[in-house]
């Protein structure tokens, strides 16, 4: 659609989470205009439900090189060592200055960060806050010092729809439907000098996530339909414990945090036997996609939709745990005296826009932040809390990088927004569970193939121009694009699971690099 308004900013963020945030304060730093465009309020995207916390060499005993190592071991094979590298180096420092900034994390007695553990990790080295309530004071911290300063425009109710570009194909704006104001009188534009996608993840294209409804991956797909270099989105990383039983919104399960295992909590089967012991060296702590395997493998056998955490012989639970006793008391269920009901859900997508060590994606003036982004540092499986720190980290990278090199404001070219339609928003439901049955923690060739017949008969479908259909239209462009790179990848590595090819193969040590669009095209 025709924008019906402009305005203009020097830079132009899309998301509000610790990305979008951040990336935002760095840009005033360097005395920039930034307007942050969020899809619903402020505070509504995934930032504010992160538990565990942010990964950081901290403690004097542990150092950066064992944190790239790691790294490293999580991402089988796929993480860029580079990336890596500026993530465990930098890391520290921006946990320092959020800190600066306000955000207050656990601390002993004597003063110290009070640091823990979680999957794959192999050193205490995860900050916490409010227990297991990270997320929410982050994103508070965030929040407060983005509303000090009056330079920062906020517009909330707003979804971003397409990049806008010059004539010399360089990012110069965006357009976006700013809700609540019809269907398409609500389309404007913000032209700027630069575009900061922080959109965060796509987790709502199955039918059980711990991501809020607002994660229809609206910066892959836009990204795709602008052609830029998207990649690994078959890696999405399927938390190994959510809850089963007291649904937070439709298809959002809370988490159960890995910090809980962290502190000794045990997967146990129906009989109460751990079956982790002798899996892995690690047991239940092992990286996220070996246990969400494992969990995977003993519902299988016995036919249940879920395993146990046993976390009953945990010191005070409540206590270093709210968020967790709540949801779980909620249901009825108190953790002091009862066994966690959990199985895996849709968490994390490793992949994304593809990005250089200063954020630039392969669209000129094109920046990806945080989970929207694929810099190289998860590879194919994430390392438990090392995506906040990811956005912290690349925000300012961005920053640095935009207050650089910052052209004047380019005029846009027309809009040639594809596809040009929008489908159904009934298509959500059948989706998420077409990707759930035949795109979720195992695949095969079979099941891709009979998800991506479903996503066929999903894409003729049409809808009227409104939020919830171009939500539905935007994780239709993702999920064929998983499909699709699923189906080509024929190994199993990091979170990518084939029943038809179990095992890694050196051939596929390597990344899939195309836009693949909606009909699966690459
Ligand atoms: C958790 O608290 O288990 C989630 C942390 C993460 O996703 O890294």
């Amino acid at each position: 659609p025709d924008p019906g308004w402009y305005e203009t900013t020097d830079v132009v963020v899309v998301g509000s989470g610790i990305a979008g945030l951040t990336a935002a304060l760095h840009l005033r730093e360097a005395g920039l205009h930034v307007t942050v465009v969020t899809k619903v309020n402020i505070d509504d995207g995934s930032t504010r439900w992160a538990q565990g916390g942010i990964a950081a060499v901290l403690d004097p005993l542990d150092t950066p090189a064992a944190h790239a190592a790691d790294t490293l071991v999580a991402g089988v094979g796929l993480c860029d060592p580079a990336a890596v590298d500026v993530l465990v180096e930098e890391g520290p420092l921006r946990v320092r200055e959020l800190i600066r900034l306000g955000a207050e994390f656990d601390r002993n007695a004597d003063g110290s960060l009070m640091l823990t553990r979680e999957g794959g990790h192999r050193a205490n080295r995860i900050v916490h806050a409010g227990g297991d309530a990270t997320g929410a004071e982050v994103q508070r911290a965030l929040h407060a010092a983005v509303g000090r300063d009056p330079w920062i425009r906020l517009v909330e109710h707003a979804l971003v729809l397409d990049l806008l570009r010059a004539a010399d194909g360089r990012a110069c704006g965006i357009t976006l439907h700013v809700l609540g104001e019809g269907s398409e009188d609500g389309v404007g534009a913000i032209l700027s000098r630069a575009v900061v996608l922080a959109t965060g993840g796509m987790g709502q294209m199955f039918a059980a996530t711990t991501n809020p409804s607002v994660s229809t991956g609206d910066g892959v797909a836009l990204a795709l339909r602008a052609g830029a270099v998207v990649t690994d989105v078959e890696f999405v990383q399927f938390h190994p414990t959510s809850f089963v039983g007291g649904d937070i919104h439709e298809t959002q399960r809370p988490l159960i945090s890995e910090a809980l295992r962290g502190e000794g909590a045990y997967l146990v089967d129906g009989d109460g036997e751990r079956f982790m012991v002798g899996q892995h060296e690690l047991a239940e702590l092992a990286p996220r996609d070996v246990v969400a395997k494992a969990i995977h493998r003993v519902m299988l056998a016995t036919g249940a939709d879920h395993v146990y955490l046993d976390a009953r012989h945990l010191p005070d639970v409540p206590h270093r745990f709210p968020t967790i006793t709540a949801a779980c008391l909620a249901a009825n269920i108190d953790p002091t005296v009862d066994l966690i009901p959990v199985a895996p859900a849709a968490h994390y997508a490793s992949g994304g826009v593809r990005t250089d060590l200063r954020g630039r994606t392969s669209i000129p003036g094109l920046y990806a932040c945080g989970e929207v982004a694929c810099t190289g540092v998860h590879g194919a499986n994430r390392l438990a809390s090392n995506s906040l720190l990811e956005g912290l980290v690349f925000a300012r990278r961005i920053a640095e990088d935009i207050a650089h090199d910052l052209p004047p404001q380019a005029e846009p070219a027309p809009v040639e927004s594809t596809p040009g339609w929008v489908v159904g928003e009934e298509a959500r439901v059948p989706l998420q569970d077409a990707m759930t049955r035949g795109a979720g923690v195992l695949r095969s060739a079979n099941s891709l193939a009979v998800a991506a017949k479903e996503l066929t008969r999903l894409g003729g479908t049409r809808g009227t121009p409104r939020t919830a259909s171009w939500e539905a239209t935007n994780l239709l462009t993702v999920a064929s694009a998983l499909v699709a790179a699923a189906d080509r990848r024929e190994e199993t590595r990091g979170c990518h699971w084939r029943e038809d090819f179990p095992s890694a193969s050196d051939e596929w040590r390597g990344h899939l690099l195309g836009a693949i669009g909606p009909d699966g095209e690459v």
